[in-house]
């Protein structure tokens, strides 16, 4: 085999020597937005206190069970005031985390923590509410006393639980629910990531044996310990949070009778409610407040809280549909998938919000949607470009109309007069929730800082361009415009060619690291781009050698194992120069994974993944970036929606579809057009944030013509006539470190071969780090100006969009043509008519769709 950098080495591992007997850190309970993200700490199975989702034990929320008078605590940390459940088993699926108990010998308890995942109704995605339930059977055929009892405490209102608090408790017909604030709300406000602007909500069913108080914690869950009711109600409606820690509580108990097992499940619903959510810069510069967009359908919290009770049983059904759904794809692919995508689904959608507007007559307009999404974990930015791109391998697989809505506000904010800059925005704003618009220059230009590397020719980046070039190329076409379509395509060949030239090693077996860096390789995640849209670009010989290439390191003898994985590139160890350790980002190697053509090299890159989530190495959610020491620890973006990557796999697996253009979409004339092309060319070394927005704004195209959910059509038989595979779950207690398959009547595909190989890396050495942030400014404003046609409606103004960008002559650049004019503001002009219209045409497209979007009137 081939020359293997010494500083590099491989080996694979058998995958049952690195089966982890410890289950993962942390496993969702209740995470539906960005400020609702309840999470518990899975090494003692519910006994803690829940945690929020960077905070380990701040949540107060207790659940408790008298069996014949006799209390057992399944959730809360009072032991050992009380005695607790015995925990059998637990499981998690996308949509649920559910535990199985046994209190005291003769109940045996399930517990199931349901947070929807609405694939198809707006509306319903957008009621930030979570269920949990439970269901008991006598174990010993006789029947039994049954009352229970939950509570949260005010912690969920505030990080700073000095300030004081408020509390409202309402019993209706249907339903019964405390809600909790701040005294003075600080809109838009958050304190260690909590909102401080957030009204929090425990509520049920009302029924006979329903009943709520609120009371000091101490007093109010031993009293019902004791006597299994409710006493001790506090005469006020308001105190500090932790009221000198006595912390206030809100309970809801219900008495079940004398009963052999629960005949329906027992359902209690926990939410956090913001209004406005967002503070969103509208094109005409005003700063708008968006609503949660369920607001379209319901006039006020508690009519949409009476409809999430009510809807219970439904949303249980369809949740379990598409947990199926889910499950039954990624075990047609791997294992390990299965496992990952059941942890990640809801910490995806659970860093987003679904809003709408108010029009001037007070009316919501439900045609103007936006959803919104927070980089939890790492910057707390709105919108990242560069996390969208990671997350929409998830929001394509489950509705690429959800992929259209978070693009929206970026196409719209850089096409408008608010925004100045040439290239393409990295956010929405630097500070969730405030969707402010981001008018910073950035100078690198590139993804922010393509994962802290920062050096020229990077072969990964420089692909990811090139596909965004022939992506324009493909939406000009679609949209009737040949000129410029042939422009972007003669652009993306020459590109091609030197990347072709430069970027494969001489014997051509891997793509390099950096261009003719013959001591480099790249686990080349952005191929994932060329599969995912069909651009056609990359030749499978290079999937193949890359393959090859991943595969082949097993015969390395010079090896060092780390069972968590391998960076993305050679180029990572150079970090260990500055300190930073080798690091390994999740997403991006589920990226790489799905572009792998031997399934068992696609597990090995897989499979170290999970390995990593289930070690229980980090005590917080699952992470994108962590080190590739035995510690495992996270380095950054704990429960990031960039952990949406793990569906790539699943995405590249919907049925493909044309572009097509509904004819009412007119193009801005050819002229306008063409000075677009210099901008995007460009931008392939200067600008791929935009170029992220552009396949982004593609992948939204290519699926908009999917009627609503196709897995559901398909859910009643499967391809190959059989009936569909039953959930595959993350089943720790049953099977560590695998996931178990139960149906059997399913063929593991040859990918999810037990035996599969584990892919390790280690490093020792470290190369250098090439700071080159200059000389890319340079190449980004002398390529952009090469490729500016000469003909342009604009007259052509002298100064050039940056100060500091005189360009330099490099040997050569990707781009051949030589600098002939000058840049400024005519291309930018340009670039934002484009913009718009792409925008326009997403918009026109939604607007023409057959089929209602998701439930926008119902
Ligand atoms: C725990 O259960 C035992 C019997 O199993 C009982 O004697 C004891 O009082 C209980 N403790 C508490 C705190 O309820
Ligand atoms: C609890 O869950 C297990 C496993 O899904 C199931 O077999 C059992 O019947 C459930 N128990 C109750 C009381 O629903
Ligand atoms: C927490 O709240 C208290 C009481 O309102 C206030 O005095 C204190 O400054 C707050 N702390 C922070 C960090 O906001
Ligand atoms: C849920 O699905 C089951 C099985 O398909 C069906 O029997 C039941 O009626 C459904 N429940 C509701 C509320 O739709
Ligand atoms: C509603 O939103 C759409 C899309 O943003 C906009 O075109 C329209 O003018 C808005 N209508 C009102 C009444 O504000
Ligand atoms: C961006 O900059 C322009 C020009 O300085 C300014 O008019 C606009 O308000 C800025 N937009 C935002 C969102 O800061
Ligand atoms: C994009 O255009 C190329 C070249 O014309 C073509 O091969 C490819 O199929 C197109 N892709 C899509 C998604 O239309
Ligand atoms: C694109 O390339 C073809 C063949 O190389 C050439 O004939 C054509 O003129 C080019 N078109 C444009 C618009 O540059
Ligand atoms: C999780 O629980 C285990 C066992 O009780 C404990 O050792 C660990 O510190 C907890 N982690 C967090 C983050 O609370
Ligand atoms: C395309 O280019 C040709 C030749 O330059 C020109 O005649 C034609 O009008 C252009 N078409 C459009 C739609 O701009
Ligand atoms: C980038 O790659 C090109 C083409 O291989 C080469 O000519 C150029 O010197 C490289 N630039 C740097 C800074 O290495």
């Amino acid at each position: 085999m081939e020359y293997i950098p010494s500083r590099i080495c491989f080996i694979l591992l058998v995958s049952t020597l690195v089966a982890s007997q410890a289950p993962p850190a942390w496993v969702p309970l209740a995470v539906r937005s960005p400020y609702f993200s309840a999470w518990n700490n899975a090494s003692s199975p519910l006994l803690n206190t829940p945690n929020f989702w960077n905070q380990p034990g701040v949540l107060g929320w207790t659940g408790m069970i008298r069996v014949d008078g006799m209390a057992y605590e399944w959730m809360g940390g009072d032991q050992p005031s009380f005695n607790s459940t015995a925990v059998l088993g637990w499981e998690v699926t996308p949509t649920r985390t559910i535990y199985r108990f046994q209190a005291g010998t003769s109940m045996q308890v399930n517990i199931t923590f349901l947070t929807p995942i609405e694939v198809d109704d707006l509306v319903k995605q957008s009621i930030p509410f979570s269920y949990f339930y439970l269901d008991a059977v006598s174990m010993d055929g006789q029947t039994h006393e049954l009352q229970t009892y939950v509570d949260i405490s005010g912690e969920w209102a505030s990080g700073n639980r000095s300030e004081t608090m408020t509390w409202k408790t309402t019993q209706t017909d249907t339903s019964t629910f405390h809600q909790i604030q701040l005294s003075s709300a600080n809109q838009y406000q958050e304190i260690v990531d909590q909102a401080e602007d957030t009204t929090t909500y425990l509520a049920t069913r009302s029924a006979p044996g329903v009943d709520s108080v609120v009371a000091l914690l101490g007093q109010s869950r031993q009293t019902f310990a004791a006597t299994g009711a409710l006493a001790g109600s506090i005469p006020q409606s308001s105190s500090s949070i932790s009221d000198n820690g006595r912390f206030p509580v809100f309970s809801i108990s219900v008495d079940l009778g004398n009963i052999l097992k629960t005949t329906e499940s027992l359902m209690w619903a926990v939410g956090a409610v913001r209004n406005p959510v967002i503070a969103y810069t509208t094109p005409l510069g005003a700063v708008q407040n968006r609503a949660p967009y369920f607001f379209v359908q319901y006039q006020d919290v508690q009519s949409a809280i009476d409809a999430f009770l009510q809807d219970f049983e439904d949303a249980r059904n369809r949740s379990i549909t598409l947990d199926t759904k889910i499950l039954g794809d990624a075990a047609k692919i791997s294992p390990a998938l299965s496992s990952v995508v059941s942890l990640s689904a809801r910490q995806v959608i659970g860093a987003t919000d679904v809003t709408v507007s108010q029009g001037s007559d007070g009316s919501w307009n439900a045609s103007d949607t936006k959803i919104f999404m927070k980089d939890v974990g790492s910057s707390g930015r709105v919108n990242p470009v560069e996390i969208l791109y990671a997350s929409f391998p998830f929001f394509l697989y489950i509705n690429p109309v959800y992929a259209g809505l978070l693009l929206e506000p970026m196409l719209e904010f850089q096409s408008s007069s608010q925004y100045t800059q040439a290239f393409a925005a990295t956010d929405l704003g630097t500070t969730y929730p405030r969707a402010t618009g981001n008018n910073r220059t950035h100078s690198q230009g590139i993804e922010l800082s393509a994962d802290l590397e920062s050096f020229p020719n990077m072969s990964n980046l420089l692909i990811k361009g090139i596909i965004g070039v022939q992506a324009m190329a493909n939406i000009s076409q679609a949209l009737g415009n040949s000129n410029d379509s042939i422009l972007f395509s003669n652009h993306t060949q020459s590109l091609l060619q030197t990347w072709e030239a430069s970027a494969i090693a001489s014997v051509g077996t891997r793509v390099l690291n950096t261009y003719g860096d013959e001591n480099s390789w790249t686990l080349a995640y952005n191929l994932y781009a060329d599969k995912l849209l069909q651009t056609g670009l990359v030749n499978q010989s290079i999937y193949s050698s890359q393959t090859e290439f991943f595969k082949g390191l097993s015969s390395s003898s010079d090896a060092q194992e780390t069972q968590f994985g391998m960076p993305i590139d050679s180029g990572s160890s150079s970090l260990s120069a500055s300190g930073i350790a080798t690091q390994a980002d999740a997403a991006w190697t589920v990226f790489a994974a799905a572009t792998m053509t031997d399934p068992s090299v696609r597990d090995g890159l897989l499979q170290p993944i999970y390995q990593h989530i289930v070690s229980n190495t980090s005590n917080f959610p699952y992470s994108k970036v962590y080190k590739l020491d035995s510690t495992g620890a996270v380095i950054s973006g704990r429960a990031s929606p960039a952990l949406g990557a793990f569906f790539a796999p699943l995405a590249l697996s919907l049925p493909f579809q044309d572009i097509v253009v509904p004819q009412s979409i007119s193009m801005p004339s050819s002229a306008t057009t063409k000075s677009i092309v210099g901008p995007v060319v460009g931008g392939v070394v200067g600008g791929l944030a935009l170029l992220s927005t552009v396949v982004g704004a593609l992948l939204f195209w290519r699926r908009r013509q999917r009627r609503q959910y196709p897995h559901v059509e398909k859910l009643g038989v499967n391809q190959s006539g059989l009936r569909p595979p039953t959930i595959t779950v993350f089943d720790l207690s049953a099977a560590p470190g695998t996931a178990s398959q139960i149906d059997s009547s399913v063929e593991p595909s040859s990918s999810s071969n037990r035996n599969q190989e584990l892919l390790a890396a280690a490093f020792s050495s470290a190369g250098p780090i090439l700071t080159s942030a200059k000389y890319r400014e340079a190449m980004r404003a002398r390529d952009r100006l090469q490729a500016i046609s000469p003909v342009s409606a604009h007259p052509v103004t002298t100064p050039t969009t940056n100060s500091d960008s005189s360009p330099t002559s490099p040997a050569s650049g990707p781009v051949a043509a030589s600098p002939t004019t000058s840049g400024g503001l005519p291309e930018v002009q340009g670039l934002m008519t484009e913009v718009e219209s792409l925008r326009r045409a997403v918009q026109e497209m939604r607007a023409e769709r057959v089929e209602a979007p998701p439930s926008y009137s119902q």
